[in-house]
C-alpha cells in the first residue's frame, strides 16, 4: 500500500490509551503520515467523566509515543468537536503545524452514557447526537474547505460502528447517531466527489478496548454473566471467531485513506469478523 509521507491526518477522539484512535494514529504515523490529534482533553460535568475521556496530558505522551513510529509530526490539541469555533482552530493548527490536511478522520464519539429509552435523560441524547454526529458534521465542515483549498483532493473517514446498521438495547441515542453517520457520509461524497475527495465509513463490531471495554463490564453485570462467559457469548457469534482489535479498523482506514482507494466513496465498511451482514 502507498505511503503517506508528506501527508497530514488529523484524528479526532485519538487521546486516550488503547482507543481506537490510538490504534489508527499508530499505523498513520507509522507509514510516514504527519498526525494531529484533536480530542476534548478534559472532564465536563456527568456527560464527560473521567473514564470516557482523554485528559490533555494523557493526549500529548500518546503524540511524544507516535513520533517514535515514524518520520512525520505528531501533534495534539484540545478540541471539543461540538464548539466550531474549537474545530476552526484544529484545522488551522494542522495547516500552520504541518502545512496541510489531507485525510480527517472523525473518531470522536461516547457511547457509555447506556440506558433504555424510558430512562434516557435528554442532556445524555443530547450529548451523545452532539458529539457523534454534529462533532462530525462540523470537522468535515472545516476539513474539506481546507482540502478543497488545496486543489488536491484528499480522504474523509468516519468511523462509525456496527451499530450504524443493526440496533443495540439501551443504545438509542448511540445508534441513532452511528445510523445518520452513514446518511451523512453518503451525501458528503456525493457533494465533494468534484473535487477528489473521499468520503467513507467504517463500521466496527464490539472492540475490546476503549469504550468496547467500558460496555462489556456494563453488559456483562446487566446480564448477570461473568466478565469471560460474556466475552465468549460474544465470540462464538462472529464468524471470524474473536472481536475486533484497534489494528483492524486502523488497517481498513489505511487501506480507504490510500492510492489504492481512490475509486471507494460512499462506502459504509464493515470490520466486524463477518457479524454485521448488512
Ligand atoms: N470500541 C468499540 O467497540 C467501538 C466499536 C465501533 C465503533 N466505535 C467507535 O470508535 C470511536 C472511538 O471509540 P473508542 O472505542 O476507541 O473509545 P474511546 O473512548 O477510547 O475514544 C473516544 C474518544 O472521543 C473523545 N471525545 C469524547 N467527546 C469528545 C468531544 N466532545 N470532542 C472531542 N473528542 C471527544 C474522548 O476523549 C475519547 O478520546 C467512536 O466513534 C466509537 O463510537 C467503537
Amino acid at each position: 500500500m502507498s505511503s503517506f509521507i508528506g501527508k497530514t491526518l488529523v484524528i479526532t477522539g485519538a487521546g486516550r490509551r488503547a482507543g481506537l484512535g490510538e490504534g489508527i494514529a499508530q499505523k498513520f504515523a507509522s507509514m510516514g503520515a504527519n498526525v494531529v490529534i484533536g480530542d476534548i482533553g478534559k472532564t465536563q460535568g456527568e456527560q464527560f467523566p473521567e473514564h470516557g475521556v482523554a485528559t490533555a496530558s494523557e493526549m500529548e505522551l500518546l503524540a511524544q509515543d507516535l513520533e517514535k513510529l515514524g518520520p512525520g509530526k505528531m501533534r495534539s490539541f484540545t478540541c471539543d468537536v461540538r464548539v466550531e469555533s474549537e474545530v476552526e482552530a484544529l484545522i488551522a493548527y494542522a495547516v500552520k503545524e504541518c502545512g496541510s490536511v489531507d485525510i480527517l478522520i472523525n473518531n470522536a464519539g461516547i457511547g457509555y452514557l447506556m440506558s433504555p429509552i424510558v430512562d434516557t435523560k435528554e442532556e445524555n441524547w443530547d450529548a451523545v447526537l452532539d458529539v457523534n454526529l454534529k462533532g462530525t458534521f462540523l470537522v468535515t465542515k472545516h476539513a474539506a474547505r481546507q482540502m478543497i483549498a488545496q486543489g488536491r483532493g484528499g480522504r474523509i473517514i468516519n468511523i462509525a460502528s456496527q451499530a450504524a446498521k443493526s440496533g443495540f438495547p439501551h443504545a438509542a441515542a448511540y445508534v441513532s447517531s452511528k445510523h445518520a453517520l452513514i446518511g451523512f457520509t453518503r451525501t458528503a461524497s456525493i457533494e465533494m466527489g468534484a473535487h477528489g475527495i473521499t468520503v467513507n465509513a467504517v463500521c466496527p463490531n464490539h472492540v475490546t478496548t476503549g469504550l468496547g471495554a467500558w460496555q462489556n463490564t456494563y453488559f456483562s453485570e446487566l446480564l448477570g454473566m461473568t466478565h469471560d462467559e460474556y466475552m465468549a457469548a460474544m465470540a462464538s457469534r462472529i464468524p471470524l471467531g474473536r472481536p475486533g482489535k484497534p489494528s483492524d479498523v486502523a488497517n481498513a482506514c489505511a487501506f480507504l485513506a490510500s492510492e489504492e482507494a481512490e475509486y471507494i466513496t460512499g462506502e459504509p465498511m464493515n470490520v466486524s469478523g463477518g457479524e454485521e451482514t448488512h
